[in-house]
């Protein structure tokens, strides 16, 4: 089993039989933070649509941004789109939100359940480029396993 594949299967073995949601994110961010190279931060924003802002979960990493209006940043376009937006240079990345200054390159997925899209998996690296195609894929996947947890989204 490749190393993808291995931290897909942890990831769910790790909220099989866990039903608090923090208490899941929490140990995914700190699972993804450990197990890839060249993470400076792995974390979550939940949306909350009384103030239609993404704001600040469990995460690894120096402290961040706290809150993050719809459609800004890289997190609040990719949760406003609905899609994965893989950063290669976020200095060349119209709106990035810096919330540490030695971040290059970043990752962020939506967090969808069958209802809406409730929040989305953020991952930040001090090298440019960090993130593949096939990181994508296999976070993704681990994305989808998170995203079906929030049953009250
Ligand atoms: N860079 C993100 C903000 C969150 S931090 O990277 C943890 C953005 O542009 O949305």
């Amino acid at each position: 089993m490749n190393k993808e594949h291995l931290l897909v299967k942890q990831v769910a073995a790790l909220v099989d039989g866990e039903e608090n949601l923090i208490a899941n994110l929490a140990n995914t961010a700190a699972l993804l933070y450990n197990n890839l190279s060249d993470v400076s931060w792995s974390g979550f924003y939940c949306y909350h649509p009384q103030n239609q802002q993404l704001i600040l979960g469990p995460f690894q990493g120096n402290p961040a941004c706290t809150r993050i209006a719809a459609g800004k940043g890289v997190c609040g376009q990719a949760w406003q789109q609905e899609k994965t937006i893989v950063v290669p240079d976020v200095h060349q990345f119209a709106g990035h939100i810096a919330c540490d200054a030695a971040t290059n390159s970043e990752i962020v997925i939506p967090l969808k359940n069958t209802q809406t899209t409730w929040g989305v998996l953020d991952l930040d690296s001090t090298s440019f480029s960090r993130f593949s195609s096939l990181e994508q894929t296999f976070l993704e996947e681990i994305a989808e396993i998170i995203g079906s947890l929030n049953k009250t989204a």
